[in-house]
């Protein structure tokens, strides 16, 4: 396992090419967009600055890192050479089931082909290609340099010599894997989204405010956040999105999102990369402020 494509260079795109070059692997970053291919790239420069003040890297394995990155956007050349393809990009069944057919025509024999896709089936991706036992899903945390979770999902047809590879592999990125079956939300989704819906619920029927709401559950529950400020950063509209695959994929009411919640995205108010969620976020201040809205 030497060539690692990264498809999509955004929030978790730039994290896992970042995290992979940084273990000495050569990595070729894709996306169609080429401002986001270059902002990608000094999103990782700032975030092995950070590294190397920290003492937590050295100055040349700052530029070994930088090195072992490519960017292109044509998907053609950049897959042709990969051992493993990470696909990263918008969390769309369509863009996914799109990109996945093309990779099984573009990759090499043997390549694995995996998802870092929140919640949508690896079963279902898999299906879609013609080597359904190469699929897998290799779910990174944000940030990744920082989160040592890989969420590895097998699908139906994954194989077991496929599962083991990626296992060792997360392992070799100081990483903590954990295998997983593919149903919907897996395992990390099927739990934190409905905690963050019903915390969306306790607001939503006025038991609590905001900062209420997130003190409990931080101070009550050692929990590092609360569950309304990481909606805010994981994206309302990806939470909105979560909730919807499992509501649909076990038909059960409790799963159905907060009115609230569908509100607030409808309106565009979907957290960190908005501007404002539940709280508001003005560019360069760390102060935690309650949205206008809530206060
Ligand atoms: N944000 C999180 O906290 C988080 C955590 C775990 C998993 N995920 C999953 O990771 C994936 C990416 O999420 P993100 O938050 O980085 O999204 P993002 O919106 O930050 O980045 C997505 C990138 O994909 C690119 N893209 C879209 N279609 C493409 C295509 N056909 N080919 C190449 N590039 C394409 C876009 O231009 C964009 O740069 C999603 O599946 C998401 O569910 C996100």
């Amino acid at each position: 396992m030497e060539n690692i494509t990264v498809i999509g260079s955004g929030t978790m795109g730039n994290g896992i090419a970042h995290t992979f070059a940084q273990h000495g692997f050569k990595v070729t970053l894709v996306d169609i967009n080429q401002d986001a291919l270059k902002r990608a790239i000094t999103t990782i420069a700032g975030n092995l600055d950070r590294q190397v003040k920290k003492g937590a890297i050295d100055e040349q394995l700052k530029a070994l890192t930088l090195n072992n990155i490519t960017t292109f956007t044509d998907l053609q050349t950049a897959v042709a050479n990969a051992d493993l393809v990470i696909e990263a990009a918008t969390e769309n069944q369509e863009i996914k089931l799109n990109l996945f057919k093309q990779l099984s025509d573009y990759c090499k024999a043997g390549a694995i082909l995996a998802s870092n896709t929140s919640s949508i089936s690896i079963t279902q991706i898999a299906s879609v290609t013609k080597v359904p036992g190469n699929v897998i899903g290799m779910h990174f945390m944000n940030p990744v340099p920082v989160m040592k979770l890989v969420e590895v999902i097998r699908g139906y047809a994954t194989t077991d010599a496929v599962t083991n590879i990626i296992m060792d592999l997360s392992k070799q990125l100081d990483k903590v894997p954990v295998e997983v079956n593919d149903y919907p939300g897996f395992v990390a989704n099927r739990i934190l989204m409905p905690m963050i819906n019903e915390a969306i619920y306790t607001l939503y029927e006025g038991v609590a405010g905001v900062e209420e709401i997130d003190t409990v559950m931080k101070l009550g529950m050692a929990h590092p956040m609360g569950p309304l400020q990481l909606a805010d950063f994981i994206g309302l509209d990806v939470c909105l999105a979560i909730l919807n695959v499992l509501h649909k994929g076990f038909g059960n009411p409790k799963y159905a999102p907060c009115p609230l919640l569908v509100n607030m995205v409808t309106a565009g108010h979907n957290g960190v990369k908005t501007g404002s969620g539940f709280y508001k976020y003005t560019p360069g201040s760390k102060d935690l402020v309650v949205a206008d809205k809530f206060s």
